[in-house]
């Protein structure tokens, strides 16, 4: 708590959101366009004095400086914490356990880069370097990407970690090594090139490696999932590629060798997604860099129907994302983000491509299409498209990806591209959505809903600490039947400090969800709500407590809107505007809770 204090008191909310949109003075505020939805007058409002920010307009949001980092960059609250930490030269001491941990490992991971990479300097592995030139990646290269290679025998690593001082369950912890039935250690990685792969920070999470003899399996063996490591969170190369990515769109290959080689001839701007479908989490760090995506697969026929589902994936996430907000990026581009295929020649990857001709990278890129006309060229190669069933095949098959389209409009646009196409009627498709659609619904109800934070959360609360720790420790120690059991449960947008929403999104709103994990920042701050003494020992108390709690934490929202909009001069001018609107609702609204809690009799207390 009095960390995440420490940060937002040295942040300055006014120069950290001008450094995302241009503010104008109005009267004690500022204001601008809102950056999260497109409009063409202002109704996104700063306030210096209270360190706050809010969108009246179709957003209807606000919250601190860390919330607006968290929406601006899409990031969670513990890296939006992280970078305003970096940003005020702060640095996070933090939970020791977890953040101890997780440093230790980074810092094993990094000691493992350096002995591996040692080793391929060594006589016996000679072979790994004649490896490596025949593969056509040169010295430069494996300097850039840090290429290591691990010993086969007498599980060097491990002795050489043993050394420097670490234990061997926080090695295996790492997932370095594993440990036998019988309590002994070995080395994971033993006779393979190493490949160390640096997370978005840049620090070494895991490695992968490859099989040096062809025979061997598996080809590629990665770090499994550790504390710091998981691969799906992670894009290869993203550490040397992002400015690169910023300036010029993201190619995303599938490999390691691919993205190595190509960024050994100048492609700098291509990151790899490891073998695997594109996640959520994969394309929300793209999008913080650009909009711009192609994806260059490989030309591999046998692994087509792999290929098509992971596209059908990928094409998901990119719709939900477009979804999520409005407007793309705080530089208010209004195009969404677009994904584009170029497909290699058969049998090739961009590894063998690039090395074969690099000079024709480019030109490969430039043929690219958009997603969804790749894929009706690639069905429509693949059906009899005489037939009415192969039509009617391509049509559903399409249709799948249509119905991922939460924007209604888009999702229109598509389906008139398909039925010109397929030279099918328009209504007919779109019935025939409206059945994919209801059978996708059948098909989820299998599986628990991925609620959104938003949908998990939909009650109100206030603001004033005081009042926003008392609702926070109230359910935490008494359970959370009382959102169950009022109308109006408190909403995350209730609180104003961004670490108590946090709290209330995670911990309390998200537990039907399962235990989401907490950030380890707010350790503290949930012990100390925890075990925060509030004397409600009966039902009566308790019930009576919540009550006004709940009520205080919405009145105390309540008021910081009317604080905020009664500071504002556009108020006065123009008594229909919405602000205006929500001044009056407000008062209202107030008025009302206040004869809530008037005491009705006076045995209260
Ligand atoms: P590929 O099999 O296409 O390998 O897997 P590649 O990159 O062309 O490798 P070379 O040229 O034969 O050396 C693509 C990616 O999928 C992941 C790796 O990230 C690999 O780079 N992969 C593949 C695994 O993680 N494990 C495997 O067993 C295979
Ligand atoms: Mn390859």
């Amino acid at each position: 708590m009095t960390q995440i204090d420490d940060v937002k008191s040295r942040l300055d909310i006014v120069e950290l959101i001008s450094s995302y949109v241009n503010l104008q003075r109005s009267g004690s505020s500022l204001k601008a366009n809102c950056p999260f939805h497109q409009e063409r007058t202002p109704s996104f409002f700063v306030f210096p004095d209270r360190q706050s920010w809010r969108c009246f307009g179709a957003c209807a949001e606000g919250g601190d400086a860390l919330s607006f980092v968290m929406k601006a960059e899409r990031i969670e609250f513990r890296d939006a914490l992280q970078r305003m930490a970096a940003r005020v030269g702060i640095t996070l001491a933090n939970n020791e356990e977890s953040r101890g941990v997780g440093r230790q490992l980074f810092e094993i991971n990094d000691e493992a880069r350096r002995f591996y990479q040692q080793m391929l300097g060594e006589t016996e592995a000679g072979f790994v370097r004649e490896y490596l030139e025949r593969r056509g990646i040169n010295e430069r290269s494996v300097q850039t990407f840090e290429l290591g290679y691990s010993p086969p025998r007498d599980n060097r690593l491990l002795g050489h970690l043993r050394q420097a001082g670490y234990d061997d369950a926080l090695i295996a912890q790492a997932g370095l090594a594993r440990e036998t039935d019988d309590g002994r250690y070995y080395d994971l990685f033993r006779g393979r090139l190493m490949i160390p792969i640096r997370d978005w920070e840049a620090r070494v999470a895991g490695f992968g490696s490859r099989a040096l003899d062809e025979e061997a399996t598996p080809k590629y063996l990665n770090t499994p999932r550790t504390p710091v490591f998981d691969k799906s969170r992670i894009l290869y190369a993203m550490h040397v590629a992002k400015e690169p990515v910023r300036q010029r769109g993201a190619v995303i290959v599938e490999g390691y060798m691919d993205a190595i080689m190509a960024h050994q001839h100048g492609y700098d701007n291509v990151v790899a997604s490891m073998g695997t479908a594109l996640t959520e989490r994969q394309v929300d760090l793209v999008r913080r860099l650009t909009t711009d995506v192609t994806m260059a697969l490989d030309g591999d026929p046998a692994g087509r129907n792999a290929t098509l589902r992971s596209l059908e994936s990928s094409w998901g996430v990119f719709q939900r994302r477009n979804s999520a907000n409005t407007s793309v990026s705080m530089l208010q581009q209004p195009d969404a983000m677009e994904l584009r295929v170029a497909e290699l020649p058969s049998g090739q990857d961009p590894d063998d491509f690039i090395r074969k001709d690099p000079s024709a990278w480019p030109t490969f890129l430039k043929q690219a299409q958009e997603l969804f006309d790749y894929l009706l060229t690639s069905l429509s190669d693949r059906a009899d498209m005489e037939s009415p069933d192969g039509r009617s095949w391509v049509a559903n098959t399409m249709l799948r990806f249509v119905a991922q389209i939460p924007d209604p409009v888009r999702s229109d646009l598509y389906v008139d591209r398909l039925a010109a196409r397929l030279g099918v009627n328009n209504e007919t498709l779109r019935r025939a959505l409206d059945e994919i659609k209801r059978q996708l619904a059948r098909e989820r109800r299998g599986e628990p809903a991925a609620s959104t934070a938003d949908a998990a959360t939909p009650l109100p609360v206030r603001d004033h600490d005081a009042v926003e720790e008392g609702v926070l420790a109230f359910l935490l120690q008494h359970g959370m039947e009382p959102l169950e059991e009022y109308e109006e449960a408190p909403s995350a947008e209730w609180f104003s400090r961004s670490e108590n929403r946090e709290i209330y999104r995670s911990v309390i709103a998200g537990e039907e969800d399962g235990e989401e994990p907490v950030a380890p920042e707010l350790q503290a701050h949930l012990e100390s709500l925890r075990s925060k003494e509030l004397r409600l020992s009966t039902q009566a108390k308790r019930d009576k407590a919540w009550r006004q709690m709940s009520l205080a934490l919405e009145k105390e929202h309540l008021n910081n809107e009317i604080r905020q909009l009664s500071s504002l001069p556009e108020i006065m001018e123009d008594f229909e505007s919405p602000m205006a609107q929500r001044l009056l609702r407000n008062n209202i609204r107030i008025g009302e809770i206040d004869r809530l809690l008037k005491p009705s009799s006076p045995n209260q207390n």
